[in-house]
């Protein structure tokens, strides 16, 4: 059984780390890399190369620029380190989740909830991905202006909880994305990451954040609890996987409510956040070349003529995959991994002792010149397999790689295919000419300011296509029916005022 051996995570030598910025007293390197975190990574790849060694406070972290180093952390060697103890902060809330546990644990929790990501089961999610966008397609009008961004979250959200947790949770998607951007969409101050200064109150980002958390910790909370006191009704969600789920440590114990409700919030967070943030962003690159929009939505012409997409279509949208392929190439929604050496390994040369913290980086090995030709450029056709490898292994892993790959990964390629072909079969999305998306390098990379566009046809969309309201899916009205906790749960959300 791997178990994490703390007295190993202490360095066992002082360790000689690979060059990089000399560090100011106190603060190391923290005030460029907070200013601007994805340049400085590229200025750091250009001057110190393969790895460089950067002071955040007085904690080394060593990032690593070719992708043999990626797949060394993440697909060769991943048993040599954790996920645990790298982030910055203390938010602790989600500590027991799939994305902070190791060892047994995580191999065995991961175990139970994957059938919930089985082609099978991924598959037939299909069904509520094209209803639920439906619905926002039939709120959607020409001539409209509508903000994607927020749209995509309040549709990837309403899409996880209902395939994850069989609940549908649809007027409350506003104030529910609300609290979900308090929790992830803001900044950690210097003093938060360096002293530990947190002040919770509703002025601070902390504080924020911390008030988010309250809200959502008693909405799962009552969630588990009311699902705990069912009596009678079949789920086959993530929920009641882990309920049946063993703790993979202790043997034969079942997960505690603690540990549930870790998972439960991983899986909303990770499963909406990322996926709205690759569509907002594909939306954007779309706008700002005719040229590729132009080519999907022909492919969208050519492969439904004018109806809804069902689960058969997918493979044969391949432009639409090679699109969403780029466009998370240039923005990839998870920017950063970082990890914790629980021994000491060799890499390039130079050595490490465990307790070595290291990150590596898809901003980076995304848009390296070193590894993809013109990677600046917004080019679809760079994924085409007759054109051979873009890059070699390990300059792409929008999804990271290894054991830990993301779990989520065909839920979201499923979704974001469907949703993003549904929309640019009906919709040509007008970005205006001066709008500046900005980046704002979070847990995610978000655009820092809201993606808004102005609603024309599409020039193949068809007046008298199948997208009549008799066509939407009886999918919602059911879930309605069936959720013995849903009228307690916006009860509550509605009490919270979120
Ligand atoms: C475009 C969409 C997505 C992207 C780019 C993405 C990216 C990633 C990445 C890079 C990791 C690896 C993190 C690491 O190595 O430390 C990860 C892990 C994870 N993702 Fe995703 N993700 C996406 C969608 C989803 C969805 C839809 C779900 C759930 C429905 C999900 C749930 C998770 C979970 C639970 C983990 C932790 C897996 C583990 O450690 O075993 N993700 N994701």
């Amino acid at each position: 059984m791997t178990t994490v051996n703390q007295e190993r995570s202490v360095p066992t030598a002082t360790p000689v780390l690979p060059p990089g910025p000399r560090p100011w007293p106190v603060l190391g390197n923290l005030l460029p890399f907070q200013r601007d975190p994805l340049s400085y990574l590229q200025y750091l790849q250009r001057t110190y190369g393969d790895m460089a060694t950067v002071h955040i406070g007085r904690m080394p972290m060593v990032f690593l620029f070719r992708p043999e180093y990626v797949r060394y952390i993440l697909v060769e060697q991943p048993r040599k380190f954790r996920n645990r103890d790298v982030a910055l902060g203390d938010d602790t809330t989600a500590r027991e989740g799939l994305l902070t546990i190791d060892g047994e644990k995580h191999r065995q929790q991961r175990r139970a909830v994957q059938p919930a990501f089985h082609k099978k089961q991924v598959d037939s999610y299909a069904s509520d991905i094209v209803a639920y966008t439906q619905e926002l397609l039939l709120r959607w009008q020409v001539g409209d202006t509508v903000n994607i961004t927020q749209d995509m979250q309040a549709l990837t959200l309403r899409i996880v909880c209902k395939c994850l947790f069989d609940i549908d949770f649809a007027s409350q998607l506003d104030t529910l994305g609300a609290t979900f951007n308090d929790m992830l969409g803001t900044q950690n101050g210097i003093l938060d990451t360096l002293f530990n200064v947190r002040i919770d109150n509703p002025i601070t980002s902390y504080g924020r954040r911390k008030n988010a958390m309250r809200k959502m910790n008693m909405l799962i909370y009552t969630l588990l609890a009311q699902r705990r006191a069912e009596t009678g009704g079949e789920h086959h969600d993530v929920l009641s996987m882990l309920l049946e789920a063993e703790d993979g440590e202790q043997p034969n114990q079942t997960l505690s409510d603690k540990q549930i409700h870790d998972h439960i919030l991983t899986f909303i967070a990770a499963g909406h956040e990322t996926t709205a943030i690759a569509l907002s962003w594909t939306f954007y690159l779309l706008a700002r070349h005719p040229e590729v929009r132009a080519k999907l939505q022909s492919e969208l012409h050519t492969v439904l003529g004018g109806r809804p997409p069902t689960l058969e279509d997918v493979p044969k949208l391949t432009y639409t995959d090679w699109v969403l392929s780029e466009s998370m190439r240039l923005y990839p929604p998870a920017w950063l991994q970082a990890r914790f050496a629980t021994e000491d390994f060799e890499l390039g040369g130079t050595s490490f002792s465990a307790g070595t913290r290291l990150v590596v980086s898809q901003w980076v090995l995304h848009r390296s010149p070193d590894y993809w030709e013109q990677p600046e450029v917004f080019r679809p056709e760079r994924w085409d397999p007759a054109n051979g490898d873009p890059a070699p292994p390990g300059a792409y892993f929008p999804f990271g790689g290894g054991p830990r790959i993301c779990i989520g990964m065909p839920f979201a390629q499923l979704e974001a295919r469907l949703v993003l072909a549904m929309i640019m079969q009906r919709f040509d999305p007008q970005v205006p000419a001066d709008y500046e998306p900005g980046i704002l390098p979070v847990i995610t990379l978000r655009p820092r300011n809201p993606l808004r566009a102005r609603l024309l046809p599409a020039p193949t969309a068809n007046a008298s296509s199948n997208w009549e309201p008799h066509m939407l899916a009886p999918a919602p009205l059911a879930i309605q029916e069936n959720r013995g906790c849903r009228p307690a749960l916006l009860n509550l959300l509605g009490g919270l005022r979120l």
